[in-house]
């Protein structure tokens, strides 16, 4: 079975090595001709995914009719603002029967799509599937064990799947609940950016940590259940297990954010030291458009709004949340 990536930064490297390391043949388009080439005369990536020799069986190329052309599954792994340019240029050549994977985690804020809503309206003809849960690359990447979800439709894709990426530290699981798998993974992008704001200010107590987590984790939930999502999609591998990862990991580029934000850099400033703003900020915006418009209540998400946009201090929040939402609760 041939295999293909759409992106090999952080996360497309460390997945497609995975399979290559399975033993079977990747081929990866690739964004940044850099990286193409040292890839295929290095089996490096010093640029996405530092410190990791890459598997002989993955190259890598700058031409994405390779990818279409030649592999039966591909999976898309770049940043959803730039999934729908991407992927427009080829969307009449591709193979009806390959399988696309999408592993973005995010909405486009001009469209007000998911990733997996963008790949399924430009490729109506071909099966979809969302890959979601805890899965830091730059741990599995490392051989260190990760459970993800796979969602799909069909059972005997699934399967198929599966059998290219599971090995002795990683593994598959399969849901049939795709929009709930896909927005657990998009969720909780946005209070991990509020976690990073604790950690930037050197907040590190557990007990508020396990509230705010208990916290987003119960708005996440009301939020997805309002999109269309299963209730107990939330407290599994693709909401929970994602929203712990993603808070709590030293990799992550929202929790990152969140403490740039808490050190007083502005917006800008954090746009150009991360190339890009993480996925979780244009979440939030799309979030609270959607909050409003279907009248779900979600006042983590909004104050955690108002910090991003200096209406007030991390430290109020933090006395807020504890006011506010918990004492709430009591009336
Ligand atoms: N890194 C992780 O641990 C991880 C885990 C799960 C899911 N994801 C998801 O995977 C997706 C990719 O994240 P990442 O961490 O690999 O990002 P990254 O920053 O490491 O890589 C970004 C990728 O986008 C490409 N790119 C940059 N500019 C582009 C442009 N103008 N057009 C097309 N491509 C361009 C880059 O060349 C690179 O391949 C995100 O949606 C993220 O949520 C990442």
């Amino acid at each position: 079975m041939k295999t293909g990536f759409v992106g090999l930064g952080n996360m497309g490297t460390a997945m497609a090595d995975l399979i290559a390391s399975n033993g079977y043949k990747v081929t990866g388009w690739e964004y940044d001709g850099g990286v193409v080439e040292e890839i295929n005369r290095k089996h490096l990536n010093s640029k996405f995914l530092p410190g990791v020799e890459l598997n002989p069986n993955l190259a890598a190329t700058g031409d994405l009719n390779n990818v279409f052309e030649e592999c039966e599954v591909v999976f898309i792994a770049i940043p959803s603002v730039f999934i729908k340019k991407t992927l427009e240029s080829v969307k009449d050549r591709v193979n009806e029967k390959t399988i696309l994977v999408n592993l973005a985690k995010g909405l486009d804020k001009r469209t007000g799509l998911t990733s997996f809503q963008t790949i399924a309206s430009l490729f109506p003809g071909n099966r979809t599937m969302m890959l979601s849960g805890p899965s830091i690359a730059n741990e599995f990447s490392r051989k260190m064990p990760t459970v993800v979800v796979l969602a799909g439709r069909s059972r005997e894709d699934l399967f198929v799947v599966s059998r290219i990426l599971d090995n002795r530290y990683f593994r598959t699981r399969f849901s049939d609940d795709g929009i709930g798998v896909e927005l657990g993974g998009i969720l909780k992008n946005i209070y991990a950016i509020g976690l990073g704001m604790f950690d930037g200010k050197n907040i590190r107590s557990v007990n508020f940590r396990s509230a705010y987590l208990t916290i987003a984790l119960e708005e996440m939930t009301k939020t997805g259940i309002r999109l269309g999502a299963k209730k107990e999609t939330f407290f599994y591998l693709s909401g929970m297990g994602d929203l712990l990862a993603t808070s709590l990991s030293e990799h992550s580029h929202n929790r990152r954010m969140g403490e740039l934000l808490a050190r007083g850099l502005s917006l800008k400033e954090i746009k150009e030291q991360m190339g890009i703003l993480p996925e979780g900020y244009n979440a939030l915006q799309t979030v609270l458009y959607i909050a409003e418009k279907f009248h779900v209540s979600t006042p983590l998400s909004r104050s955690l709004w108002d910090v991003i946009n200096g209406r007030y201090e991390v430290e109020k929040f933090i006395y807020l949340f504890i006011k506010d939402f918990i004492e709430e609760e009591k009336l």
